[in-house]
């Protein structure tokens, strides 16, 4: 199967990614035709810095690499490094309702939240859906957050076909897969772990930081011989993503019968977390340590993905006459 996703460089990439997306992306490798980006037109939206830009793409290369992404195995590629993408986005957006723009939920939230209302937000979907249909992907990997993007991308691919298919399908429809176990993965604050909400762990941060921030996931005040219910609490949530079964087991029989401390558990999360990214952290300081590899698999993974990209969009254009 062809699977497809990508990731924004707005920042340093968390746990929510990691259990959301990253994993999926390196399990899915295997066996697949995988093509995985750094979603740099889309952090327009929310970057303003060329150096800062620069720097967080290659950051996503670094911790993509790093975390197992395998470059023999898939596609790792820089959106920008495809400017097909935003002829198919041109193609895409002059089929596409403004109805269908205006009901989605993440324009509306950043909007709320205070970022202006300009048009490459609006029309972000639109630009999700060319990354997509541009390389036939089957199978999209991503956090629930995304659903609606996806959902988006099929009505528009649907659409197009209608419009221009002539009863043949110039687009895929592509399916979102989104593991529910880890759909939304939650911050210190209990709300979704995101970067726009400041609640972060982030894979790579030092483990003092690690064991700083665990401390400041909100809990509530039961005591610790009380019973606790592991379903309403974040720092069991968090927990569940690092621990073993049978500690897992372990730990919530004690939270049912009451016996955990809120503040033995914080202690066993920070540690799991160091421990489960201790081996992609050396892995990270080799490639920093190797800038022209990095580089190698970017100019390598342009090359194959515009390969795979150009075909299609030539395919999108004599559809609709613009050949
Ligand atoms: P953020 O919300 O921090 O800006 P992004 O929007 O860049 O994160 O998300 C990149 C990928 O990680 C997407 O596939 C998204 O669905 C997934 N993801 C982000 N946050 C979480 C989370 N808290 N739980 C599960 N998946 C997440
Ligand atoms: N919108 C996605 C996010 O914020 C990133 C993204 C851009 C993406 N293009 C994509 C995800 C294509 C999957 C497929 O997380």
């Amino acid at each position: 199967m062809r699977i497809l996703s990508g990731i924004q460089p707005s920042g340093a990439l968390h746990i929510g990614n990691y259990f959301g997306a990253i994993a999926q992306y390196i399990a899915l490798q295997e066996g697949n035709e995988a093509f995985y980006f750094v979603a740099d037109y889309h952090a327009l939206t929310s970057v303003r810095d060329a150096a800062k830009m620069r720097q967080n793409v290659l950051d996503v290369l670094l911790d993509l690499l790093s975390l197992g992404l395998d470059p023999e195995k898939a596609t790792l590629f820089v959106q920008s490094d495809v400017p097909e993408t935003t002829e198919l986005a041109w193609l895409l957006t002059s089929i596409t309702p403004m109805s269908w723009l205006e009901k989605c939920v993440s324009f509306k939230d950043k909007v709320q939240q205070g970022l202006p209302a300009e048009h490459g937000l609006f029309a972000y979907p639109v630009l999700q859906a060319a990354d997509i249909l541009l390389y036939d992907a089957d199978l999209v990997p991503v956090g629930q957050d995304q659903k609606q993007h996806l959902e988006i991308t099929r009505d528009v691919a649907e659409r197009f076909n209608r419009v221009y298919g002539g009863g043949k399908d110039v687009f895929r429809l592509p399916k979102p897969y989104i593991l529910d176990s880890v759909a939304v993965v939650p911050g210190l604050d209990g709300q979704k772990m995101s970067k726009s909400y400041n609640n972060t762990i982030e894979i790579f941060d030092e483990p003092a930081t690690i064991r700083k921030k665990v401390k400041r996931i909100v809990t509530d005040s039961t005591p610790v011989e009380a019973p606790k219910n592991p379903e309403t609490c974040s720092l069991f949530a968090l927990f569940k993503l690092f621990a073993p079964a049978d500690e897992l087991a372990e730990v919530e029989r004690r939270y049912r019968e009451g016996g955990v401390g809120y503040g033995e558990m914080k202690k066993r999360l920070g540690e799991a977390i160091i421990d489960r990214f201790a081996s992609a952290r050396q892995e990270r300081a080799q490639w920093v340590a190797h800038p022209e590899r990095v580089a190698e698999v970017r100019a390598a993974g342009a090359a194959r993905a515009r390969a795979a990209a150009s075909e299609i969009l030539s395919r999108a254009r004599a559809a609709c006459g613009v050949d």
